[in-house]
């Protein structure tokens, strides 16, 4: 399962690029209105460096609504660099420009997937990513998880080639159960991801370690 961080922080994308973790990124508006980039040339120029870092696929997402609006920023976002892939909103003109997009070879990702039918429908249209919302479903006491086992079981029953990478997770159990359920990419915030290297125990057994050996040898 690969593994995408889910933030428009420079300095976060560079940290983790150097490890070899993260094998992509998501953005979203949001997001880039969480770092201040205001504006479409600078909306660009962060997208373009962050490509630079050679992260992987980078997900940037679109604003217009319109069929046309949306083609157009599609057009121009994936022009940017080869790994930028359009982050389009599940609506009926957005199926529309993924079909339209998928048909041009360029890569897109539905996003906001609340159910099953719109995966389906995101696949059928030939989206390269869905993004399935597992926190937010979970925020109104819905079944997040479930929702990735169902999405699973239709794309393996017709052999969909889309990927599922699940989104707006919010804790190392979502990352851990979205793996078991075979979603093929898990997009989560800095703050997530670095909990994964840690457990007490890590920490205690290496100092047991280090002090075990000094004991020894000084
Ligand atoms: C990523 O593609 C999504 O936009 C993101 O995971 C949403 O997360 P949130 O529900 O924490 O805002």
């Amino acid at each position: 399962m690969k593994l995408f961080l889910d933030t428009a922080n420079y300095p976060q994308i560079k940290e983790l690029s150097q490890t070899a973790i993260i094998d992509g990124v998501t953005t979203n508006p949001s997001l880039m209105a969480k770092e201040g980039i205001e504006g479409k040339e600078n909306w660009i120029k962060h997208y373009t460096a962050i490509c630079a870092l050679a992260v992987g696929p980078v997900s940037a997402e679109v604003i217009a609504l319109d069929y046309k609006g949306m083609l157009e920023e599609a057009y121009e976002l994936a022009s940017l660099h080869k790994n930028i892939v359009v982050k389009i909103p599940m609506t009926k003109n957005g199926i529309k420009v993924i079909y339209e997009l998928a048909t041009k070879g360029i890569k897109t990702n539905c996003t906001l997937i609340f159910t099953a039918a719109q995966a389906l429908l995101a696949a059928k249209a030939g989206a390269t990513y869905v993004s399935p919302f597992i926190g937010r479903l979970e925020d109104i006491n819905e079944d997040g998880l479930g929702l990735i086992k169902s999405i699973r079981s239709i794309y393996d029953q017709f052999h969909f080639e889309t990927q599922i990478l699940a989104a707006s997770i919010r804790n190392q159990n979502h990352i851990v159960r979205c793996a078991e359920l075979g979603a093929d990419v898990v997009t989560a915030p800095y703050s997530i991801l670095v909990k994964m290297f840690d457990h007490p125990l890590t920490t205690k057994g290496l100092e047991q370690f280090l002090a075990d050996h000094k004991r020894l040898n000084g």
